[in-house]
Formats: structure tokens, C-alpha cells, sequence
């Protein structure tokens, strides 16, 4: 299993229209290659976690760096691992309103970070395995 997460700002703040259309579109196409994820939206940044098959994960990544809406696009990790942290998400879907403190403030800190570096990847993994379903 291989995942990807990255941050973006998007060009203009969505809509809610406009995020329920992206978020059935996501839904769709991720389904149809069994990939899964999360999104996690902050005013204008987006934080998007995709995890499946390596080339289709790629795929999907390629569709969405290419995407015009959003820009200053940086991909945070990668990496291959045994389990996913969202098997029943074909794209969930979170507002930072959903984070607890110490996590919110991680997720602004970084949202507005100069230089994404400072930011190790366990800081970014934890945000989202804040999020990670309980069975
Ligand atoms: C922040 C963000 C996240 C997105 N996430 C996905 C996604 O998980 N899966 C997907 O297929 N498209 C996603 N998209 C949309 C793609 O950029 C692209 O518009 C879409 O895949 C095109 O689909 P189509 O080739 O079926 O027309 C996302 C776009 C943005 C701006």
C-alpha cells in the first residue's frame, strides 16, 4: 500500500457547492481504484492524505497537482506501509473545527508556514491519525 499526503492553497475559498462537487468527484473516481483517503480543509489550505495501489495513488495525484484551483502545492510524504489509515474513506472529508487544540494549532502553524521543512513528518501524521477510525 503506498500513500501521499501533501498541502495546497486553494486559489479562491470554495464554495460549499463547490466542495460538495469536488468532494462526489473525488468520491467517484477514488472508488473505481479502490483508493482511499482523507481531506482536511483550514480556511484555504487543504490537507489530503490518498492511499492505494502506487500507480494509481499516482494517477490520482497527477490529476490533482494539475488541477488549476488550487496552487503552491507541496507534497509532504510518501511512503509505502502495511495498512491504510483510512480503508473506509473514499475521500472523508474534515474541517479543522473537527481537531483538538494541540492538533489545530500543529495544522495552523503549518498552513501558514514560510518554510514547510520545519515540519517533521510525524507532526503531519499525527494530525491525521487524529482522525484515523476506531473499529
Ligand atoms: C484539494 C483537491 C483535492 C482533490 N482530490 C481528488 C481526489 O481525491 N480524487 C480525484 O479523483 N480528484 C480529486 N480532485 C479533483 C482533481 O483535481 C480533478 O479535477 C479530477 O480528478 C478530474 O476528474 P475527471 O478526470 O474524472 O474529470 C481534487 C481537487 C482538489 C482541488
Amino acid at each position: 500500500m503506498y500513500r501521499i499526503m501533501y498541502l495546497s492553497r486553494a486559489v479562491v475559498r470554495f464554495s460549499d457547492e463547490e466542495l460538495e462537487e469536488l468532494l462526489l468527484k473525488a468520491r467517484q473516481n477514488n472508488s473505481k481504484k479502490n483508493v482511499t483517503g482523507l481531506l482536511i480543509l483550514k480556511g484555504r489550505s487543504f490537507l489530503q492524505c490518498l492511499e492505494g495501489k502506487k500507480e494509481d495513488v499516482l494517477a490520482i495525484f497527477e490529476k490533482i497537482k494539475n488541477d488549476s484551483r488550487h496552487d503552491s502545492l507541496v507534497e509532504v510524504i510518501e511512503e509505502e506501509d502495511s495498512k491504510r489509515y483510512f480503508p473506509n474513506w473514499y475521500m472523508g472529508y474534515k474541517t479543522i473545527n473537527e481537531l483538538d487544540e494541540v492538533r489545530t494549532k500543529k495544522l495552523i502553524d503549518f498552513s501558514e508556514a514560510k518554510n514547510i521543512n520545519a515540519f517533521s513528518h510525524n507532526d503531519i501524521s499525527e494530525i491525521f491519525k487524529e482522525f484515523i477510525e476506531v473499529k
